[in-house]
C-alpha cells in the first residue's frame, strides 16, 4: 500500500462593494474591480423584469464596459424568477452564450438579478469551462442581503430545492442599493426576513435595531432598508468567510434557521409561495419549537413573532396542512431531506435568545404539530 495524504492550501478573496447607480459613467467601483482581474472578455446578462423596471440599463452597462477598455461580447436580457430554476433551459441558454462570445476563464460573466436568476446563472458561470468570473448585481433586498454575498447556486430538481447547483466564490458582488427600489413592495420588505434570521441567529444588537425600527422598516423608508441590508449582508459574508466552513462540510448551518420547513413547504406550494414568505413562516415554527422545547423564553418567541407580523410576512401557510400516507404532515419530510441535502447528522438550529443559537439533532413531530396549529390560531383569530 502508498498513501499519500496533499494539503492543497487555498483562499479565495470576497470582494463585496455596497454602492448606487454602478453603471452611470464616474462610479469606478466595478472598474476596480475589472481592472484587478485584468481580464478582457466580458458578457452582461439582465433579468428581464429588472431590465423592464430599468429601460436603460442595457444601454448603460455597455457604455460603461466599453469606456472600462473591455471587449463587450454581449448584453442580453434573460427571463428570471424563481422558474428560471425549475429546470436547466436558462443554463443552457447561458451556456451556448458563454459558448459563442468565447467567454473564458480569465473573462467575466456580469449577471443583474434577483435571488433566483443569479443562482441558475452562478450554476452555468460555475459549470462553463469548470468555472468563469462571476460578477454579481443582486437587484432584490434577498438577494443583496443574503444570497447575493453567499457562495452557493443551484437550480430546482426531483421536485427539490437547490437539488443541483456547485459551492464556489463569486469574483465580485456589487450591492447596487439604487435597484432595490424599483421592487414591488411585496418583494422588497419580504427579503427583509434573511436580516430578522441573521440577526436572531448571530446579532443581538442588530435584532435590537431591526425591532426598534420595524415601523420604518415595514413602511419600506430607503435608509432603513439599506442600512439593514447591508448590516445583513456583511453578517452572511463574516459568517462564510471566518465561520470556518465556507463550503459547509460540518453539520452545524446556522444561516439556514428555519430554512428545513421553508424549502419543504416551498416545494409542497410547487413554488406558488416564495422563499422569503417560506422563510418567515419556518422561522416563525422554530421560534415557537425554540419556546416549547424550553430553550427559549415565551416572551422573547413573541417579541421574535411580533417582528415578522409587523413586516406583513406570514406565520403559517396552507401548505403546512398538506397530509400524506398516515396522515402525516408532509413538511415533516423536510426534515429528513434537509439531512440529506446537507449531509452528515440532522442538526437543526434553534434559539435560546435573539442572538444566540444552539444545534439540536432532533425534532420532536408532536411538539411541531403543536406549534404548527398554535400558529395557525393565532393567524385566525387576527383575521
Ligand atoms: N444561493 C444561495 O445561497 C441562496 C440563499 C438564499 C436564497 N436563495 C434563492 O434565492 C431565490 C429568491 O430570490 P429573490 O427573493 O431575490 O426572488 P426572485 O429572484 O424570484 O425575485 C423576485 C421578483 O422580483 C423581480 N425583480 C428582481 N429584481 C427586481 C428589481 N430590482 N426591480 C423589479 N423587479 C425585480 C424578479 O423578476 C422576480 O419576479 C430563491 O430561489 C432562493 O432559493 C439562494
Ligand atoms: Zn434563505
Amino acid at each position: 500500500m502508498s498513501r499519500h495524504d496533499f494539503q492543497i492550501p487555498i483562499t479565495f478573496k470576497h470582494r463585496i462593494v455596497f454602492t448606487r447607480d454602478a453603471f452611470a459613467p464616474g462610479n469606478v467601483a466595478l472598474e476596480e474591480i475589472l481592472n484587478e482581474g485584468g481580464g478582457r472578455r466580458v458578457m452582461a446578462v439582465i433579468e428581464s423584469n429588472v431590465a423592464t423596471a430599468w429601460p436603460l440599463l442595457a444601454r448603460q452597462v455597455q457604455g460603461y464596459l466599453e469606456a472600462t477598455g473591455l471587449d463587450v461580447r454581449a448584453v442580453d436580457v434573460l427571463p428570471g424568477g424563481e422558474a428560471a430554476k425549475a429546470d436547466d433551459s436558462l443554463v443552457r441558454r447561458i451556456w451556448e452564450r458563454i459558448d459563442s462570445c468565447h467567454i473564458d476563464r480569465h473573462s467575466y460573466l456580469i449577471a443583474i438579478g434577483g435571488g433566483a436568476f443569479l443562482d441558475a446563472v452562478g450554476y452555468a458561470a460555475a459549470t462553463a469551462h469548470r468555472g468563469v468570473r462571476l460578477v454579481r448585481f443582486p437587484t432584490t433586498t434577498l438577494s443583496q442581503d443574503d444570497s447575493g454575498v453567499g457562495v452557493k447556486c443551484a437550480i430546482n430538481h426531483f421536485g427539490k430545492k437547490n437539488w443541483v447547483g456547485s459551492f464556489g466564490v463569486p469574483f465580485a458582488v456589487v450591492n447596487d442599493f439604487a435597484f432595490l427600489h424599483s421592487q414591488d413592495e411585496t418583494t422588497r420588505r419580504a427579503g427583509l426576513i434573511e436580516a430578522v434570521k441573521v440577526a436572531l441567529v448571530k446579532d443581538a444588537e442588530f435584532f435590537k435595531w431591526i425591532e426598534a425600527n420595524v415601523e420604518g422598516l415595514a413602511l419600506l423608508d430607503p435608509d432603513l432598508l439599506e442600512t439593514c441590508v447591508e448590516r445583513s449582508a456583511l453578517h452572511h459574508a463574516r459568517h462564510i468567510a471566518q465561520g470556518g466552513d465556507p463550503f459547509e462540510g460540518g453539520s452545524s448551518r446556522p444561516l439556514d434557521f428555519g430554512h428545513w420547513a421553508a424549502h419543504k413547504i416551498e416545494a409542497l406550494s410547487s413554488y406558488e409561495l416564495d422563499h422569503a414568505h417560506a422563510v418567515a413562516v419556518g422561522l416563525a415554527l422554530d421560534t415557537l419549537y425554540s419556546a416549547k422545547v424550553g430553550l427559549l423564553s415565551p416572551a422573547a418567541a413573541e417579541r421574535i413573532l411580533k417582528v415578522v407580523e409587523t413586516l406583513h410576512l406570514p406565520l403559517t401557510h396552507e401548505a403546512l396542512d398538506l397530509r400524506g400516507a398516515g396522515g402525516k404532515r408532509r413538511v415533516f419530510d423536510g426534515l429528513e431531506e434537509f439531512r440529506e441535502h446537507l449531509g452528515g447528522r440532522l442538526t437543526v438550529l434553534l434559539l435560546t435568545a435573539p442572538g444566540i443559537g444552539i444545534d439540536v439533532h432532533e425534532m420532536d413531530e408532536a411538539l411541531l404539530e403543536s406549534c404548527i396549529v398554535e400558529l395557525q390560531d393565532r393567524c385566525s383569530l387576527k383575521h
